[in-house]
């Protein structure tokens, strides 16, 4: 079978000498050594200031926007997976979506304005498959309007715009270090701020609010990540260049064998260094993906419909219509890209998806 992504898993014997300090320590949760030792290595490797090492990738989001924007109208993106907008409504603020730009696939900076009213608090944008926003203009905004910025920053792992981390942009960045994702800690996340204040509001709450043990600061949860996943992100973050090098190859090889007189492709915004976290390609339309997909079923290949669908069309919102996302999320595909997947598996997958076009 050649599914979408497949996690990757270090060397037994290096998670296992890892895992050893846990039982030399005692030390397993509450920001035991590994947890520290995990915040010092991401920091220093993504040039970032402050971390806040979590759970997984959702309650960041919960954390950020309860921290930063308690209540209102938050203005965010439709093409981004459920979390983003689900974490919204969680926090019992009003998610109002702005289509998305057709070429980079995050939310279009030139329509945030119209958007904005005396209600919105802040703007939760998603770098989509790595993808930076356009984060001066809506930096801009954010000032103009005094609104916050949250950025969905799941997929950004390693990405660099204009020479520093995208994990830099906004008030705070969350990132998911989901089993799916290029550097995971199986479940896990974090939250990224430049900004002490902000760090710390972040970090009671995500502790129980706690400030000290007896005192609370204020509300909050338990984001906290385990030093078992710990383990697994000191572990993995070694491979991480050489997995990004490798995805990079295999979108090369995709490039070069797919057929893009009929298929479109998204733009990687200029002065990013990206991660090559995903391959998406668009085809004609939801008819010609569903036939892709039947396909491929056949030869056991199974690429995602990520993002599907649009996130105002959930059946718990009552949104208004986005039809470039609506568009978009009815024809993007994610094509398996995992490190193991073979040049012959891409070349494959590549003629059986050119020759499916070819009859349309
Ligand atoms: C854009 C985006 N935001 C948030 C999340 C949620 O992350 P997690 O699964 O770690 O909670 C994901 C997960 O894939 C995602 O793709």
């Amino acid at each position: 079978m050649i599914p979408v992504t497949k996690t990757f898993l270090p060397p037994k014997e290096e998670y296992d000498a890892l895992i050893q300090k846990i039982w030399d320590t005692n030390q397993i949760a509450n920001g035991g050594p590994l947890h520290q030792e995990l915040c010092q290595a991401l920091n220093n490797s993504l040039a970032t200031e402050y971390i806040i090492l979590t759970a997984n990738g959702t309650l960041p989001i919960q954390i950020a926007l309860m921290s930063l924007a308690a209540e209102g109208e938050v203005i965010t993106t439709p093409f981004s997976y459920i979390a983003t907008t689900s974490a919204i409504i969680w926090q019992n603020c009003t998610p109002v979506f702005v289509d998305i730009d057709p070429v980079y696939l995050t939310i279009n900076e030139n329509k945030i304005e119209e958007a904005i009213t005396p209600k919105t608090t802040a703007i939760l944008a998603t770098h989509v498959f790595g993808n930076p926003c356009d984060t001066e203009k809506i930096q801009e905004l954010a000032n103009k309007y005094r609104l916050k910025v949250i950025y969905d920053a799941a997929h950004a792992f390693g990405v660099k715009y204009k020479g520093k981390s995208l994990f830099n942009y906004g008030d705070v960045s969350t990132c998911s270090f989901h089993a799916t994702k290029i550097f995971h800690t199986g479940e896990g996340g974090a939250i990224f701020s430049q900004d002490q204040q902000v760090f710390e509001e972040l970090f009671y709450r995500h502790n129980f609010g706690h400030k000290g043990s007896l005192e609370y600061h204020g509300l909050g949860i338990n984001a906290k990540m385990s030093d078992l996943q710990a383990a697994m992100g000191l572990a993995v973050l070694p491979y991480v260049k050489d997995l990004i090098k490798n995805r990079k190859e295999l979108i090369g090889l995709y490039e070069q064998n797919l057929d893009f007189n009929s298929i479109g492709k998204i733009k990687i915004r200029k002065d990013t260094e990206w991660n090559y976290s995903y391959f998406p390609i668009l085809v004609e339309n939801e008819k010609v993906l569903l036939k892709i997909l039947k396909v491929l079923k056949t030869y056991n290949i199974f690429p995602r419909r990520y993002f599907y669908p649009s996130l105002n069309t959930l059946h718990f919102l009552n949104s208004t219509k986005m039809p470039v996302s609506e568009d978009v999320s009815r024809r993007v595909l994610c094509l398996p890209l995992y490190q193991g997947l073979k040049s012959q598996e891409v070349e494959m997958i590549c003629r059986l998806i050119n020759k499916e076009m070819f009859k349309h």
